[in-house]
């Protein structure tokens, strides 16, 4: 069936945070003649896009959304149109052909590109993928942004290998989550960060070997000096990221949940020779080289909440204060999720 011209989508604007969020009807993109026109049946929720409502706050109507899993309906007119009619999921990360060519933003759906918490989304052909057999819709919905992200900070930046202790902080969160699981699966030995200690046991169940709950000093509980830190909290846990790893050891940083100036003495870095590496998202051979992963390993995101659309604004209020373990996952339409 041919889209409606107008459909339902996810608007914020005016109000930063989630006040600004509604359900609309807008235009129904259509596909350019690169592009696929996606029915969107689910979206995971990503820090990503709460940071961009929060500093949104023009009348200009934005449609967030970086991750979905969709059926594509029709293609432009140079896209292969044999997929038409299957269940894929989007690779969010646009244009980032070859993994050495580091943009110097990598660009993202939904910032500022129409996003997927909306009936229909068109992506670039190229960025539609087969859904591994062992995840769910829902799983799959939770899985591009963060575990693209995971893989890259640590395999690609990080380096990590197995008999590595490897601390992860955010660890309970969308990309901290996926990031304990392959770190794991390559046999690291996980020490997982968090606020909470009510978060410990579901940690330990996913693989992490150690938990570290209720501090930003984390450095002076470790049994072990980190070969390398996975840190997204940013400010509140720098820090003591620098002090946890090892001489010659590695900080590969990918968020500031928390805020992101640092104070740094360089002194820590020369005389202790670490490296602190900078990664975001991946390139597109990094996201198909993470499906093979997460196939291989038959890893699948915590999904901890699937809710409809229209639950948007009080499961962005709660991802703002880290209340969840893992991803929110929104259906659109029907809200029917089999396979
Ligand atoms: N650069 C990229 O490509 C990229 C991609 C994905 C994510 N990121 C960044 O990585 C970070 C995590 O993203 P996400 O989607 O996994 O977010 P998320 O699901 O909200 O997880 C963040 C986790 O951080 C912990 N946390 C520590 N301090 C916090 C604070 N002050 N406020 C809220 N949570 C805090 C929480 O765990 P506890 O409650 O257990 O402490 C929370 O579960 C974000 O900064 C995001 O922007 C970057």
């Amino acid at each position: 069936m041919p889209p409606e011209q107008t459909m339902r989508a996810l608007v914020h604007a005016g109000t930063p945070g989630p006040d600004g969020l509604r359900i609309l009807n807008v235009p129904t993109p259509k596909p350019a003649a690169d592009e696929v026109l996606i029915k969107v049946l689910a979206a995971g929720l990503n820090r990503h896009e709460l940071f961009v409502i929060n500093s949104h706050d023009d009348d200009q109507p934005r449609i967030v959304g970086a991750d979905a899993v969709g059926t594509v309906c029709t293609t432009g007119a140079d896209a292969d149109p044999d997929v038409v009619g299957h269940t894929v999921l989007i690779n969010p990360c646009l244009g980032w052909d070859n993994t050495e060519d580091v943009p110097e933003v990598p660009t993202i759906l939904g910032g500022p590109i129409q996003g997927t918490f909306a009936e229909y989304v068109c992506v670039p052909a190229r960025n539609v993928h087969a859904i591994p057999q062992h995840l769910s819709l829902a799983e799959a919905a939770a899985l591009p942004l963060a575990a693209l992200t995971a893989y890259r900070a640590l395999f690609t930046q990080g380096h990590v290998k197995s008999g590595d202790h490897v601390v992860i902080t955010g660890a309970t969160g969308g990309a901290g989550v996926i990031a304990l699981a392959m770190a794991a699966a390559v046999g690291a030995e996980v020490t997982v960060i968090t606020r909470h200690t009510s978060k410990a046991a579901q940690a330990k169940a996913i693989g992490a070997a150690h938990v570290v709950a209720g501090t930003n000093d984390f450095h002076t509980e470790l049994h072990a000096p980190a070969d390398v830190v996975l840190d997204s909290v940013g400010a509140d846990t720098f820090a003591a990221a620098v002090s946890s790893v090892r001489p010659g050891g590695r900080v590969v940083s990918f968020g500031a949940t928390s805020t992101p100036d640092v104070d740094l003495s360089l002194r820590d870095l020369f005389f202790r020779q670490i490296s602190i590496q900078g990664t975001s998202m991946g390139s597109a051979p990094e996201f198909e080289k993470m499906i093979e992963f997460v196939t291989r390993h038959r890893i699948a995101p915590i999904v901890h909440a699937v809710c409809p659309l229209e639950k948007a604004p009080d499961a962005f209020r709660d991802m703002a204060v880290g209340s969840g373990f893992g991803k929110t996952v929104f259906t659109i339409g029907d809200g029917q999720l089999a396979r």
